[in-house]
């Protein structure tokens, strides 16, 4: 089935949770993970606060419905992705990765010098899928504040932070200013 990403619209907001609702279901398949498949997702006001900045994209199948998003949000020159899911019963089919080359996309177009992100370092559709998408993991002392912080927050949430990790992806443009503020989370 075809896929069309686009930037995500303010009708969309209301359609999201339940796709990251589905979407965490592929981790009843982790015992130790099963939680999250019951855990919060972003509510549709936050959506919208990523929507309106321009910085959350949707993928929708050929019959015009959501199926999967990438929630993202720029700090100094850089692009943080707080959120990807795909529906379960479309996973596998590459929109996971079509909706992180846009966002890379859109990076490259604001001329920003990354793409960041947190996630599972070994589960195969966390860290080595945006491995393979050119994202390197950033540790110990290349760790900015910004990232760290994003990090301990997670702990405090609950994650088990020794199977976390952030990425980076770096891109060609110009270095202005930094992306080292520490982020209000979402
Ligand atoms: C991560 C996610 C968005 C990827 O979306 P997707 O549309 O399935 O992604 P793609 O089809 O582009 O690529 C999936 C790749 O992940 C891996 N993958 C996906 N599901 C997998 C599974 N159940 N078991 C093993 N590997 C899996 C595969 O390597 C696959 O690549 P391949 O198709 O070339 O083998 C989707 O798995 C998801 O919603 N997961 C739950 C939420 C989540 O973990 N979000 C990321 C938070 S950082």
């Amino acid at each position: 089935m075809a896929v069309l990403i686009r930037p995500a619209k303010s009708s969309d907001a209301a359609s999201l949770p339940n796709i990251e609702r589905c979407a965490a279901e592929l981790f009843r398949t982790v015992p130790a993970l099963a939680w999250i498949a019951d855990d919060d997702v972003l509510s549709p006001d936050v959506h919208l606060r990523f929507i309106a900045a321009g910085t959350a994209w949707v993928a929708v199948d050929d019959t015009g419905n959501v199926r999967g998003f990438l929630s993202a949000e720029r700090f100094g020159q850089a692009l943080h992705v707080w959120e990807l899911a795909v529906h379960r019963d479309c996973q596998g089919r590459g929109h996971g990765s079509a909706l992180v080359l846009e966002a890379i996309a859109h990076a490259r177009r604001q001329r920003l010098s990354a793409v960041t992100l947190t996630t599972f370092r070994d589960l195969p559709w966390n860290g080595p899928f945006y491995r393979r998408l050119g994202f390197d993991a950033v540790e110990g002392d290349a760790l900015d504040e910004r990232l760290t912080a994003v990090l301990e927050h997670e702990r405090k949430l609950g994650l088990p932070v020794h199977l976390r990790c952030a990425m980076r992806l770096a891109l060609d443009g110009p270095r202005w200013g930094n992306d080292a503020a520490p982020p209000a989370s979402p």
